[in-house]
């Protein structure tokens, strides 16, 4: 028998949260395609794809994930893998400095993007197998360049990576491993709702490789730290962004 394909994700089964919209329905396109069981944590109507299960949750409640794990064990047994793409990003709204930012614009952001990463992770846990899994966030370039108009979703995301590194040294020991993916700046509805129409090249013109990001670039490489092939990576965090920010 041939030995399987470490990068193979066949049957394993993936829950996506943020899974209805922009990146994170590439990223359920690209599990499915690929064979896994998915399901969608999410608030927005799922797009449609019949073969994906979807959820009206919000990340951040309890009972709401818990519901969904119960439902994807009962129907799958287990829980192999979680990718956290829920966040507050298309509807940021305008760009607002320190002073301009109120405190409930900062609560709403950390809230979701932060805790509600935390909440989703600590959910899925009990379902995880004793042979291990796969945890992949989704950070953003922002938390390292710092980019004007968006303190609290930088602020947010650069929690995201200490967090994933805080998962990743305590789930170790479980086999279960714990990334993040810190894409720039994505040509997608969302950036263009929040930017102006020349942002984009802006951005692409930054880059090592000059050309548009799109949720794809970043879905494959999702997929990558959900499969076996990425077993003894973990706290890391893989910049997806054309060569546009090293670290
Ligand atoms: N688009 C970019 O340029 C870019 C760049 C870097 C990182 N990101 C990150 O990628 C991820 C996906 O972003 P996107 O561009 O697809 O934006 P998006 O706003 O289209 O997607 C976010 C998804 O999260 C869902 N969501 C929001 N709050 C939720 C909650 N409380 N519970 C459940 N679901 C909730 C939304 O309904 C939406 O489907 C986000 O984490 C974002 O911060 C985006």
């Amino acid at each position: 028998m041939a030995d399987r394909d470490p990068f193979a994700i066949a049957g394993n089964v993936i829950v996506v949260t943020g899974g209805a919209s922009g990146i994170g329905d590439e990223v359920v396109a690209d599990l499915v395609d690929a064979g896994a069981n998915v399901v969608v944590a999410d608030l927005a109507p799922p797009p449609g794809r019949p073969t994906v299960i979807y959820h009206h949750v919000d990340v951040t409640y309890e009972d709401a994930l818990a519901d969904l794990v119960k439902d994807t064990v009962g129907r799958f047994g287990q829980v192999d893998g979680l990718v956290n793409c829920a966040a507050m990003y298309k509807t940021l709204g305008a760009k607002k400095t320190l002073e301009e930012l109120t405190v409930h614009e900062w609560d709403d952001v950390l809230r979701i993007n932060v805790r509600g990463t935390w909440q989703a992770m600590k959910a899925i846990l009990p379902a995880v197998p004793p042979q291990g899994g796969r945890i992949v966030n989704v950070s953003s370039t922002t938390a390292r360049t710092g980019t004007l108009g968006f303190p609290h979703y930088i602020a947010s995301k650069a929690a995201v990576e200490g967090l994933t590194r805080a998962a990743a040294r305590e789930l170790g020991a479980r086999g279960i491993t714990v990334n993040a993916v810190a894409p720039g700046l994505v040509d997608d509805d969302a950036t263009n709702e929040l930017n102006d129409p020349d942002y984009v090249a802006q951005a692409v013109n930054r880059r090592s490789i000059k050309r548009t990001l799109l949720p794809a670039d970043v879905a494959s490489v999702v997929r990558f730290l959900c499969s076996g092939g990425s077993g003894f990576i973990t706290g890391q965090v893989l910049i997806v962004d054309g060569g546009g920010v090293f670290v």
